[in-house]
């Protein structure tokens, strides 16, 4: 891709999404972001250089008339649904959005010679794990709808790749967490299910209590253990992605984590820590299809990309998501 050309983000209104086109911004990159907003919010776009296309990725018309006007050298794709539980009673809309959409947009994509795609694959395609920390060659079992409309997507992308010359990366996220230093933008799930911004809430004194679901893992603590990994770190990745494709590196699939685990009680621990308050806690009942253990073996993309977490401290990642509590994400609150 040459310079002068714009990123399209899709999905680029949601988390992980707005937190990737602040640093594309800060990059000097043009970014065209394509947001349906059913989960998006278009005030995460804090840059006005962006240009911002409300619409859906699975709308023919729509993108050919966006790559007709714009000069797009690569497409970022985040724009997935992304609750497990959900994908189990209504696989339908998941395998349509996750699956269905993308290969609209894959095809436009081929039809108007952009060839770059950088794909939002998560730790989900594993299932189950059968060791840790789980490394790219983990065999790929997904057990439910979210992970295989995932892993579906990464096969897509192999024979678009082998048939068609796409070149792509899937990046396969952890847990990802935090949000922007300046608490300016964060994560903002309706409904929340994600344990830290749940956490916080009940620091915060907005929600009553945290519960931990299950005590009984074979875990040290007994509660799951994950890897955190700020969404900061998750948006650099992608950009060092890019310009490796636009570098001629051949497609390829990475893990992205700080290969660190932290259990449930670790982090509420933490959490306490960070802001000073006593947490109420629950104990529940275990969530059903919860591994008890996810942590990634992060060495591929060291390797490929020259990137590692920065943010490898619990606290430090807790502190950026303390300050989106209390900063704008208060504002939506009280409005
Ligand atoms: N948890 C609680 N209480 C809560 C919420 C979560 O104890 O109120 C626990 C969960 O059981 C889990 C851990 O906190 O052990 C983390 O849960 P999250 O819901 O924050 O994140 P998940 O690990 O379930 O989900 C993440 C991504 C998904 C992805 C999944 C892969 O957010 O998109 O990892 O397993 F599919």
């Amino acid at each position: 891709m040459k310079d002068s050309q714009a990123i399209l983000v899709v999905g680029g209104a949601g988390y992980i999404g707005s937190h990737t086109v602040r640093q594309l911004v800060s990059n000097g990159k043009k970014v065209v972001v394509l947001d349906n907003l059913v989960y998006g919010h278009p005030e995460a776009l804090v840059d006005d250089e962006v240009v911002f296309i409300e619409g859906d990725l699975g709308h023919r018309d729509l993108l050919d008339k966006l790559f007709t006007e714009h000069d797009i050298g690569a497409v970022m794709h985040f724009a997935a649904y992304a609750y497990v539980g959900e994908s189990v009673t209504a696989p339908s809309k998941y395998y349509g959005n996750n699956l269905a959409a993308p290969l609209v947009l894959l095809d436009a994509m081929r039809a108007h010679g952009v060839n770059i795609f950088i794909f939002s694959s998560t730790c989900a395609t594993y299932g189950n794990p059968q060791y840790v920390p789980i490394d790219e060659k983990h065999p790929q079992n997904p057990i439910n709808p979210y992970g295989a409309s995932k892993l579906m997507l990464e096969r897509v992308l192999a024979d678009y790749s082998h048939a068609y010359g796409l070149k792509y990366a899937a990046l396969r996220y952890f847990n990802a967490s935090g949000c922007s230093l300046d608490g300016k933008i964060g994560e903002d799930h309706n409904p929340e299910t994600h344990l830290i911004p749940l956490v916080l809430e009940a620091a915060a004194g907005t929600r009553k209590h945290i519960t931990i679901f299950g005590t009984d893992y074979p875990t040290p603590d007994g509660t799951c253990i994950r890897d955190y990994i700020h969404v900061n770190d998750l948006a650099r990745a992608h950009i060092l992605a890019i310009d490796k494709l636009a570098a001629g590196t051949d497609s390829f699939q990475c893990n992205l984590g700080t290969g660190i685990g932290h259990s449930v009680k670790a982090l509420i621990s933490a959490a306490e820590r960070v802001t000073g308050t006593t947490i109420p806690v629950v104990i529940g009942e275990r969530r059903a299809g919860d591994p008890p253990e996810l942590v990634a073996a992060p060495a591929k993309a060291k390797e490929l990309l020259g990137w590692e977490a920065e943010y490898k401290d619990l606290d430090m990642i807790l502190t950026t998501a303390w300050a989106w509590t209390n900063g704008s994400r208060k504002g939506h609150f009280d409005s």
